[in-house]
């Protein structure tokens, strides 16, 4: 490594942003590597001329049918360019119903200014790069970014972090015997700085794992001939061609992973007592590849709503059914609902799990709104002792993510509510209030969605190879979501899920002459937002088994002392309310033990247990079995009080299962939202 060069243990909490300097040209230069971002002749021929062109995408961009995906995976995200440069490429080339995916790992990225002063060197991409640049996300520590562009045609998964760590985490396990399960890559952009300056990203490690997400018939194409990466793309079994390089290079190589690769990359199969790898249970060896993309979703709320969007986009045809004669009808149904989601200083899936939902969010809301609500910013208040200790943990990690959340004393706080405000907190400035009803009903407005509403699912059955779902009328579809909350319990096939439902009620609170001016929602024990039509929306109660619908006038009391720590000034105009005589309304959340939504297949309950039996004896046992899993059969559920900020990342996830796509999010983390989990908790547990 030389002197220059930035340290290879990261903490994960800290990324080193790319340390650039421009040329006369206005060209970047890395300062730590001393290797340009791009040919100095012309960057934007070098990309076309060696990742495009000898990648053959146009030809094979020709040829794709509708619907099709295609991936294509970059080491070093660096500016952008090449992402740009094959969008454009994609438009002109592939069919309008195609989606591309395009997966990058970056270990240095570029601040969102210079991202900008990059791109502005190519004029003709500017339509593109300014999408680009809107959407680039602010950089937490390592970590996954979904971008979607085009309405899901083009999606972009920016993974901050070392580029053999980051496509690890696109495994579906580390476990090599069962890489193949994994999604995987049709064309590789093996960018990076030249080897001679960076030797480290050009490891061993990169190309086994290149090697494990190659399929027969990817191809790579890369600027350099060095032998280290000859010898690496030989070692990952690719054949290898050298080809005239671009300008002044003399050579680049150009290279394809053949039809039946000699694989004896790995040792075989053996047994051995203890794993050293996560268990198989999270492998779907079974997904479901039906000729018609029909899929019947049971529940229209958020869950139900997003999953029908995510799906529909990827060229899905939706039965959305809902036993309500409305849409959002049940948890989904407050008139306003608060986007928000609890930061985290720990490194632990609770948390990771809500810094990448609470950003998907914000940027799947970005264009949303105002039409499902009003992007007010939200007030977090230090209005207890651990929610101060909390705020102070979480300086190191998000001190500099100001555009996700700003630290405020309690004079900035009222300046930006409006209101005087005698508690320090967080901002979040681009989160707001939403009205889940006006959300779903612009989700579902997509041609290849189709409700039906007052039509309750009785239950489910599969025959076939068709699930046959049973209401009112018989439905027949090859793959069924279940969106249904916490009444998945009366499906036979999720009944073994451990739901709990809470109870919670909001409240409406007319609006005063002091309370008017509010602008932002106001986050402390409880919320308040800002009055809509004369009305704020407070609450929400929380009682865990309790199964009333009645409004009750001790828990609008609840909700209205929730207010009087953060706002003492106003609850003088609202002293002499006639709490029994408040209006809100009651809903039921649905939560699973550890917090974490479920999503992803349905675990076939008496296989799992009969497959992974051994792991009531030793947690740690060696089950070389893929999970067992009902073929078709996928849930969305468990979103808490966070269904605004969950729900829209968890439709992307569960889309991708079905979909058979690149994930949005490290494969740990998709685990760790697996429906399964429980069964495999209760075996270990020797509950079951
Ligand atoms: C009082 C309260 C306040 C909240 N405040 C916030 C907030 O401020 N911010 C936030 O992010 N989240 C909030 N939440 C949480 C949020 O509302 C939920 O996480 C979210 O609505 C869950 O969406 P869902 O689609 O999973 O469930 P639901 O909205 O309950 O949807 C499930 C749907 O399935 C239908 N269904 C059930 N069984 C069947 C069947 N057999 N056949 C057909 N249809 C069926 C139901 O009728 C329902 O429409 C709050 C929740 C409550 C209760
Ligand atoms: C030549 S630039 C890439 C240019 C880029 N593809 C573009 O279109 O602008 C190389 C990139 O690789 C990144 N990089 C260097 N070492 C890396 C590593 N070990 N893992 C991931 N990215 C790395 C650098 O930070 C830099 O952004």
């Amino acid at each position: 490594m030389s002197d220059q060069q930035p340290s290879a243990q990261l903490n994960p909490d800290h990324i080193h942003y790319a340390q650039l300097e421009w040329d006369a040209d206005g060209q970047p230069l890395s300062s730590a590597f001393g290797d340009v971002y791009f040919s100095r002749a012309n960057g934007l021929e070098e990309t076309r001329h060696v990742f495009l062109r000898h990648n053959q995408l146009a030809e094979r961009w020709q040829q794709l049918k509708h619907s099709e995906k295609f991936v294509i995976a970059e080491t070093g995200f660096g500016s952008g360019l090449n992402f740009l440069a094959a969008w454009a490429l994609w438009l002109d080339t592939a069919p309008a119903g195609a989606q591309l995916h395009f997966v990058t790992v970056e270990k240095f990225p570029l601040s969102k200014s210079d991202l900008h002063r990059a791109l502005a060197l190519w004029p003709e991409l500017k339509n593109l790069s300014q999408q680009l640049v809107d959407a680039y996300p602010c950089i937490v520590g390592e970590g996954f970014h979904r971008l979607s562009f085009m309405d899901g045609r083009i999606k972009l998964t920016l993974i901050i972090n070392d580029a053999a760590r980051g496509f690890a985490q696109l495994l579906a396990t580390t476990d090599p015997l069962y890489a193949q399960y994994s999604t995987k890559v049709d064309a590789w952009f093996l960018d990076g700085f030249a080897p001679s300056k960076n030797p480290q990203m050009w490891s061993e490690d990169l190309f086994s794992r290149i090697h494990q997400l190659s399929k027969a018939g990817t191809t790579a194409a890369t600027f350099s001939a060095a032998s280290i990466v000859k010898k690496g793309l030989k070692f990952a079994g690719f054949r290898l061609q050298k080809v005239a390089g671009f300008g002044r290079k003399r050579d680049m190589l150009t290279a394809v992973f053949p039809d039946s690769c000699n694989d004896n990359f790995y040792p075989q199969p053996f047994y051995k007592s203890f794993s050293e790898f996560p268990l198989p249970w999270v492998i779907n060896s079974t997904p479901v590849n039906p000729r018609e993309k029909h899929a019947i979703i049971i529940g229209a709320g958020l869950a139900g709503c997003t999953s029908a969007r995510a799906l529909a986009e990827r060229g899905w045809r939706i039965t959305l059914l809902e036993r309500s004669n409305n849409i959002a009808a049940e948890a989904s149904g407050n008139p306003q609902g608060v986007l928000y989601a609890k930061l985290s200083h720990k490194q632990e899936a609770q948390a990771e799990f809500n810094l990448t939902s609470l950003q998907f969010a914000q940027s799947f809301y970005a264009t949303r709104w105002p039409v499902i609500g009003d992007q007010t910013g939200v007030l977090q208040l230090a209005h207890d002792d651990a929610e101060k200790l909390l705020h102070t943990q979480l300086r190191e990690k998000f001190s500099t993510a100001t555009e996700l959340v700003q630290f405020v004393t309690a004079k900035q706080a009222s300046d930006l509510a409006g209101i005087p405000l005698s508690q320090d907190g967080l901002y979040f400035p681009d989160a707001g209030w939403i009205s889940p009803v006006q959300l779903c009903e612009q989700l579902i407005d997509h041609p290849l969605i189709q409700l039906i509403c007052a039509c309750e699912v009785q239950n489910i059955q599969h025959d076939n190879g068709m699930w046959c779902v049973n209401s009112n009328t018989e439905l027949h579809a090859p793959i069924v979501i279940i969106a249904t909350a916490r009444d998945a319990q009366a499906f036979a096939q999720t009944q073994h899920l451990p739901i709990k439902s809470i109870r919670g009620q909001i409240s409406y609170l007319p609006a005063t002459a002091s309370s008017e001016p509010i602008k932002t929602v106001i986050c402390s024990e409880g919320y308040i937002a800002p009055a809509r039509a004369g009305f704020h929306c407070t609450g929400a109660t929380f009682n865990l088994k309790e199964e009333s619908r009645e409004l009750r006038t001790q828990d609008h009391q609840t909700n209205l002392e929730n207010l009087r720590a953060p706002l003492p000034e106003l609850m003088d105009d609202w002293k002499n309310l006639d709490v029994s005589a408040l209006d809100g309304r009651v809903a039921f959340r649905c939560t699973l033990p550890d917090y974490l939504p479920a999503v992803g297949p349905v675990a076939d309950e008496t296989a799992t247990l009969h497959s992974f039996a051994p792991l009531r004896k030793n947690a740690r046992a060696s089950v070389q079995e893929t999970g067992k899993y009902l073929p078709g059969l996928y849930i969305n559920i468990g979103h808490g009080s966070r269904g605004l900020a969950y729900t829209p990342l968890c439709a992307e996830i569960l889309a991708a299962h079905i979909n058979q796509e690149p994930q949005p999010l490290a494969s740990e983390l998709v685990n760790a939202l697996n429906p399964a989990r429980f069964l495999i908790r209760d075996l270990i547990k020797n509950k079951r």
